[in-house]
């Protein structure tokens, strides 16, 4: 078991009517701005709850947050703050108003260029302002990290920045506001913190069996709750294990004494900063061929899976591996995310833009070992197609 330091101090409301309880979070002095996405707030009912709910004298609304929030929308954000003295932030919404709202945190307490906070991965952040969330969305694990992503849409430029400075100090988790995803965002959801695990598990056995068997159960959890939410998208307890399971899957837990991968996010990454596919769709693509390319590496891992989430027999460590490849990709399909880059248009052609995005950014040498080059990814991408 690898050396660890564990810190993770956002307080979770969980359950239901939880909205109700914001009031004691937010000091009234303090003048709010709500932040929302593209609307489904407005019309779900949420704002309202969250409006009602709120004993500020001042609160400020900033709405249009789109999904894989674009720095040139969360800079309007910035303005306001500014200038309405705003001195407490409540993302409403899924990871991507949740991430927006971390940036706009940030950059309202930093004199330079904010793109700086991006650029450094978070490195120039001394302070942000404080953050609370009501999460919409069972997904990425926002609401209980530090992690924030953001993409400059002029240079299609999608990256990641941390920093202990945006962690939320509280986050409302209502398993029933995710009643109303559509199927598409519901199996997103599942399968990006899905996958979260997996990035953080299937890697090399060093020994750590907590976080090991945390992610044996949340993965269980998903598979057995996720296709529960979408045949019936009401089914409170599923929603509720899902919801839970996903902000587990991202809060640092599982990455305590372990290696991790992250290199299907990276790649990911790239492809919706050019292409405009869902966070969760590219990774669905690009897990099962890094699989497939690192299968030597990451075998012993891959068997265990095999055997714990997939009730794989006992059989040589290739073969389990094989299967437990086979068994994602199937659980992905059956989810209703595609798992090729041929399923969405895309061909050969796109490789070079995306290894000269993922070079760009320094994003080479990734992986658990460090030993996927851009050479690698783009053999990855080939196994893509
Ligand atoms: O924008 P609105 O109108 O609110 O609609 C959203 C959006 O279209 C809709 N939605 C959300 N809650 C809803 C709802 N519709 C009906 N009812 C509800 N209750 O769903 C759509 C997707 O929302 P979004 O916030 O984009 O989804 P998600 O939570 O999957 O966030 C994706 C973003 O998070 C980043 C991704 O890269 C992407 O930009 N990630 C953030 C991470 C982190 N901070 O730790 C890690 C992840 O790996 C990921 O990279
Ligand atoms: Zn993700």
């Amino acid at each position: 078991m690898e050396n660890f330091t564990f810190h993770n101090p956002v307080k979770v409301l969980f359950g239901k009517n939880q909205i109700a309880q914001i009031s004691q979070e937010i000091p009234k002095d303090k003048r709010v701005l709500i932040v929302y996405g593209g609307g489904s707030v407005v019309k779900t009912g949420v704002l309202q709850r969250v409006k009602d709910a709120l004993e500020n004298d001042v609160v400020f609304e900033f709405g249009g947050v789109e999904a894989n929030p674009h720095y040139e929308t969360l800079m309007k954000a910035v303005d306001i703050v500014k200038t309405e003295k705003i001195d407490y932030l409540l993302a409403v919404g899924g990871g991507s108003v949740i991430d927006g709202t971390k940036f706009i945190a940030a950059a309202a307490m930093y004199e330079g260029d904010a793109w700086e906070i991006v650029k450094s991965y978070g490195g120039v952040v001394t302070d942000a302002l404080p953050i609370g969330c009501v999460l919409t969305i069972a997904a990425t694990g926002s609401e209980m990290n530090n992690v924030s992503v953001v993409t400059k849409a002029e240079t299609k430029d999608k990256l990641f920045f941390s920093s202990p400075f945006v962690l939320p100090k509280f986050s409302v988790l209502e398993p029933e506001i995710t009643f109303t995803l559509p199927k598409n965002q519901t199996a997103n959801g599942v399968v990006d913190a899905f996958i979260h695990i997996l990035e953080q598990y299937i890697t090399f056995p060093v020994g750590a069996k907590v976080p090991d068997r945390f992610a044996e159960a949340l993965l269980n959890t998903l598979k057995e709750e996720g296709p529960k939410a979408l045949n019936t998208p009401d089914d409170y307890s599923a929603r509720a294990n899902i919801m839970w399971s996903a902000t587990m899957a991202l809060n640092g837990i599982l990455a305590t004494g372990t290696p991790a991968d992250w290199a299907t996010h990276m790649i990911g990454q790239e492809i919706t900063g050019l292409y405009g596919l869902d966070h969760a769709q590219t990774l669905a693509i690009v897990m099962p061929a890094l699989w497939k390319f690192c299968k030597a590496d990451k075998s012993a891992k891959l068997a265990q899976y095999a055997a714990n989430v997939w009730n794989v027999p006992l059989a040589n460590e290739a073969d389990m591996a094989d299967k437990a490849i086979e068994y994602t990709v199937d659980f992905f399909e059956s989810m209703g995310l595609k798992t090729r880059l041929s399923h969405y248009g895309l061909g050969e052609e796109i490789i070079p833009q995306v290894i000269t995005k993922l070079v760009e950014h320094g994003h080479v040498n990734i992986g658990e070992k460090q030993n996927i080059t851009a050479k690698s990814a783009e053999e990855i991408l080939r196994l893509a197609l």
